[in-house]
C-alpha cells in the first residue's frame, strides 16, 4: 500500500511505478521468466552491495515485521538480516506464544495489527494459503515465508538463484534436477519443481512411495512441456545429474509415525555415493538436514548447501527492495 507522502524529494519516499511496488509474494506462480532474471539481477547487484560496503541505507526507515507461527533459522534471520543491511529494522514475533495469538487473536486481525506499525510484513505458517489470507486482510505487502506445504516462494527463488550463481550459466536450460527425499511434505520442492519448469530442464524425483512429488505440482510442470521421470533409487539418476537437490523428511508432518519411521534415513549422501555423480554438479539442501546428508560431504567443493543460505540473503534484499519500490 501506497505512503500517505506523494513528495519523490522526501529521503524515505518510494518510486511507485516500480513493478513490484506494494505487490505481495505469496507464490511462484507470480514470476515468469523475466521477472525472475529481474530477480537475480538485483540480487546480484545486493550481494555486489554487501560485499563492497556491507550495509547502506536504501531501506532507512521502513520497517519490517516477522511473523513466524512455525519455526525457523534461516528464514527468519536472513529477513532480518536482509532488512538491516539495507538500513532497515525489524519487529521479530518468532514465537506466536508469546503475542496475543495465544490470546486466540485471528490471523487476519494480527496481520491488521502489525501493518499499523510496519511496511512489510513475513509470514510463516503451518497452514496452506495462511498467506494468501494474511494478503488479503493487509494493505501493505505480505511475503509468504511457508505456509504449511503449500508454498516457501523465498526459497525457491534463492534455490533458482543458487543454481545460477553457482553453475555460471546464462540459464539453466539443458540441466538435470534430481530432487530427493520428501517430496511429499516437502513445500520447497513444490515451488522449485514450478520455478524451474519455465526452464528447458529435466527433472527428476527420486522418494519413498508414499512421499511422491504431488500430482498436482506434477500436472503444472508436464503443462509447461518439462520432461520429468520418478524414481525410487538415486544410484539410476545420480551420474546424469547437474543439481542434486536433497530434503529432509518432515517428521512434524506426518500423522502416523510408524510412517515417518519407516522412511526415514530411505537416502544419505556420503562421499562413497557421491562417488558415480559428475566432477562439475552441485549438491543443494534446503536445511535443516537430519542426517540426510553426511557431514563427511561438507568439504566437497560440490556441496553448495551451505553458500546456498547466503545467496538467501541477497535474494531477500532484492525482494524487500522491490516490494517497498526502491528497486
Ligand atoms: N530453509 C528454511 O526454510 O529453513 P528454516 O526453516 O530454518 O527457515
Amino acid at each position: 500500500m501506497p505512503s500517505t507522502s506523494n513528495n519523490p524529494h522526501l529521503p524515505f519516499g518510494e518510486n511507485k511505478n516500480a513493478p513490484w511496488y506494494g505487490k505481495d509474494i505469496l507464490s511462484v506462480k507470480q514470476f515468469d521468466r523475466p521477472n525472475l532474471e529481474y530477480v537475480f539481477g538485483v540480487a546480484h547487484e545486493m550481494r555486489g552491495m554487501v560485499e563492497r560496503v556491507g550495509t547502506f541505507d536504501l531501506l532507512k526507515g521502513k520497517i519490517l515485521a516477522n511473523l513466524f507461527y512455525e519455526p525457523s533459522t534461516r528464514t527468519s534471520s536472513s529477513f532480518t538480516a536482509a532488512m538491516e543491511r539495507l538500513g532497515g529494522s525489524v519487529i521479530p514475533i518468532n514465537e506466536v506464544k508469546y503475542s496475543s495469538v495465544s490470546k486466540g487473536e485471528s490471523l487476519a486481525d494480527t496481520v491488521r495489527t502489525l501493518e499499523c506499525y510496519t511496511d512489510v510484513i513475513v509470514l510463516r505458517h503451518p497452514e496452506t494459503g495462511a498467506a494468501a489470507i494474511a494478503a488479503k486482510a493487509a494493505r501493505k505487502p505480505i511475503i509468504n515465508a511457508g505456509d504449511g506445504v503449500g508454498e516457501h516462494p523465498t526459497q525457491a527463488l534463492l534455490d533458482t538463484f543458487t543454481i545460477f550463481e553457482e553453475l555460471g550459466l546464462e540459464t539453466i536450460d539443458g540441466k538435470t534436477i534430481t530432487m530427493l527425499g520428501d517430496l511429499k511434505y516437502g513445500r520447497t520442492v513444490h515451488s522449485l519443481a514450478r520455478l524451474a519448469s519455465m526452464y528447458n530442464v529435466k527433472l527428476n524425483y527420486v522418494s519413498p512411495e508414499i512421499l511422491r512429488m504431488p500430482e498436482a505440482v506434477m500436472e503444472e510442470v508436464k503443462a509447461k512441456g518439462v520432461a520429468q521421470a520418478e524414481y525410487r533409487s538415486l544410484e539410476q539418476v545420480l551420474p546424469e545429474t547437474d543439481v542434486l537437490y536433497v530434503t529432509r523428511v518432515q517428521k512434524e508432518r506426518f500423522e502416523n509415525p510408524e510412517d515417518y519411521d519407516k522412511v526415514k534415513g530411505a537416502y544419505v549422501i556420503d562421499p562413497e555415493i557421491m562417488k558415480a555423480a559428475k566432477k562439475e554438479m552441485i549438491v543443494m539442501h534446503p536445511l535443516p538436514r537430519v542426517g540426510e546428508i553426511s557431514p563427511d560431504f561438507d568439504d566437497d567443493p560440490r556441496a553448495a548447501y551451505f553458500r546456498q543460505m547466503e545467496y538467501g540473503l541477497y535474494v531477500r534484499m532484492a525482494l524487500l527492495a522491490m516490494v517497498l519500490g526502491k528497486a
